[in-house]
């Protein structure tokens, strides 16, 4: 018989991420371009005498992190409770992936506790789970990139294929509006059934645009890149998802010299991308830093990882 050793407590970590291209339409199942980034959420686990999923003492019912726990322990057969403590370094609900980082790390963490090892495949499908209370329809690119981390193109039908990038480092650019990735997602899907024609269109013009992004990171043609980033843009401006804070943080990025710039996840306020060169960092963060939040973040940073406790 094969006892596994279970754990009393247990951490581990998960990277929040960028889309580099492609959001909203990877729920349509076409390929997007993610990154995991240097911003991580740890969650620490306690086995809890009393039953049920505990966020510091209190039981919230409509939390990923519970979802993605009572699913763990449903599947393991795990009697006792579980108590968990957040630590996040991934802004929320501006397109950096928090949830999903919170979800994946919380049930690594029980998975820890009830197997005494991580479950990858288990703890995909509960922070799915967990997802689903923020996404309404995740594509599932937000679980993927914490649990996977690197690079790689996504899509819903065939999962997560790593690419190497030339990009080490990306700037983003925190526009402080706080929105529901779900409200985004519906807008989109409002969008599709008044547009149906044009709908199919965009999506085709996507899939071409991530075949042409995937060339330009070939040839390590930025200028090129940054002009796909603006395409991009309008296609995700046509489908309703942009907003005057983005627009303005992107010409403002522009001005200062950026090659492209976009908005990055669900859009309607949260966080815009920007492409430039080394040298031109530091002054499109100067000019912008006066207005909005700016983090130079590392991309391709490593995936979910048990911590110590
Ligand atoms: O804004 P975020 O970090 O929740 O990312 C959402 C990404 C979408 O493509 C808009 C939705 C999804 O499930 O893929």
């Amino acid at each position: 018989m094969v006892v596994s050793l279970t754990f009393e407590k247990a951490a581990s970590s998960a990277p929040g991420k960028v889309i580099l291209f492609g959001e909203h339409f990877v729920v349509y199942d076409k390929p997007a371009i993610v990154s995991a980034i240097n911003l991580r959420a740890r969650v620490e686990a306690w086995r809890y005498g009393r039953s049920g999923v505990w966020i510091e003492y209190r039981m919230l019912v409509d939390h990923p992190s519970t979802k993605a726990v009572e699913y763990i322990l449903e599947k393991t057969g795990f009697m006792s409770g579980i108590r968990l403590k957040i630590l996040s370094k991934i802004p929320a609900s501006v397109g950096l992936g928090s949830s999903a980082s919170v979800s994946v790390a919380s049930a690594a963490s029980a998975s820890l506790i009830s197997l005494g090892r991580i479950d990858r495949e288990l703890v995909e499908k509960a922070a799915l789970e967990g997802e689903k209370i923020v996404h309404i329809n995740p594509s599932g690119i937000d679980t993927t990139i914490a649990i996977c981390g690197g690079t790689g193109i996504y899509r819903r039908s065939r999962g997560f294929n790593p690419i190497d990038i030339p990009l080490k480092k990306i700037l983003i650019i925190d526009t402080g509006k706080t929105r529901r990735t779900g409200e985004m997602v519906n807008r989109v899907r409002e969008f599709s059934e008044k547009n149906k024609d044009r709908f199919r269109e965009i999506l085709s013009r996507e899939e071409e645009l991530i075949n042409d992004v995937l060339d330009a990171f070939k040839s390590l043609d930025l200028e090129k890149l940054g002009k796909l980033m603006l395409v991009n843009q309008s296609l995700l401006r046509e489908v309703g998802v942009s907003s005057l804070e983005i627009e303005e943080a992107i010409k403002l990025a522009l001005d200062a010299g950026a090659y492209g710039a976009k908005l990055t996840g669900a859009g309607g306020g949260g966080c815009i991308i920007c492409l430039a060169d080394e040298d031109k960092i530091e002054k499109i963060s100067k000019s912008i830093s006066n207005k909005f939040k700016v983090y130079l973040t590392e991309l391709s940073a490593e995936g979910l990882r048990e911590e110590k406790i």
